[in-house]
């Protein structure tokens, strides 16, 4: 993989940076994506899933969905492409993590400001009385219960659902600052997420993909990486660290 020499400049003299990431940064961990070659999606319904109304309908199903994923969370390690965001956030002044993803793995490889768009899966939230706990998978039956006695749903961002309060304008706030920004490991076609890369592009940062494939959002940034996220995050770390002068 070569890196141009624009992206070579923008990445060491960089003084804001904003990265986005989603499911395709942790599929080198063993995490399946929702789209692309072998996405969750192109077998299982997300209407069935991921809306508050299959909830409702069949908790049960939903439930042991969310199981299945919290099993894979729970083996998953953080891969290179983590733990190269984590390092670099510790050579930036200005950094920020925007993730799509609900596996916690940014946290788990060291990243400390992490904006979690969609919420995290190891979380529960009541739906009567709104209040969070830590996995309550612990919980028995098939749908776990909170104290108040009302049923337990996964912590995340279903289909239809507002983002966590504040998230987004942050996240915004971040990408309309940047001067580079990274978009990695997403299709790029979920809103509002997926306008963070052109509110940042608007606003005249150098706009930078990172994916094995190109995806909607390729016309429309300043250079698309094609490969693994793994493999070409620790490359851009390694240019920004030889920038940095040693004493
Ligand atoms: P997607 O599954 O839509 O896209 C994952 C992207 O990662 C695809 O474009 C793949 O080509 C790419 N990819 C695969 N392996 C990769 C690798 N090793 N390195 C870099 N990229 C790789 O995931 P998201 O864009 O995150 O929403 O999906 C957005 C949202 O849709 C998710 O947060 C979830 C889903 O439904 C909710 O749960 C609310």
């Amino acid at each position: 993989m070569t890196i141009s020499l624009k992206l070579r400049a923008w990445i060491r003299e960089a003084r804001s940076l904003t990265v986005l990431t989603g499911a395709g940064i942790s599929a080198e961990s063993g995490i399946p994506t929702f789209r692309g070659k072998e996405g969750l999606w192109k077998t299982l319904r997300p209407e069935e899933l991921a809306n508050v109304e299959a909830f409702l309908k069949n908790p049960e199903l939903v439930w042991e969905w969310y199981r299945f994923r919290r099993e894979i969370v729970a083996k998953a390690v953080p891969n290179p492409g983590h733990a190269a965001l984590a390092q670099l956030e510790a050579c930036a002044s200005d950094f920020t993590l925007v993730t799509q993803n609900v596996d916690g793995l940014h946290r788990r490889a060291g990243s400390r400001h992490v904006i979690e768009l969609h919420g995290n899966i190891l979380d529960d939230v009541c739906l009567h009385c709104g209040k969070k706990s830590t996995e309550a998978s612990g919980g028995a039956g098939p749908v776990p219960r909170c104290a108040c006695g009302g049923p337990l749903r996964p912590g995340v961002v279903w289909f239809g659902e507002a983002l966590p309060a504040g998230a987004f304008e942050k996240a915004a706030e971040a990408s309309a600052r940047a001067e580079l920004f990274l978009s990695v490991g997403t299709s790029a076609v979920v809103y509002p997420a997926a306008s963070l890369p052109l509110v940042a592009r608007e606003a005249g940062a150098y706009v930078v993909e990172i994916n094995p494939e190109r995806t909607e959002l390729s016309s429309a940034v300043d250079e698309t990486l094609i490969g693994k996220a793994g493999e070409i995050l620790p490359a851009l770390l390694a240019e920004r660290r030889a920038a940095i002068p040693t004493a």
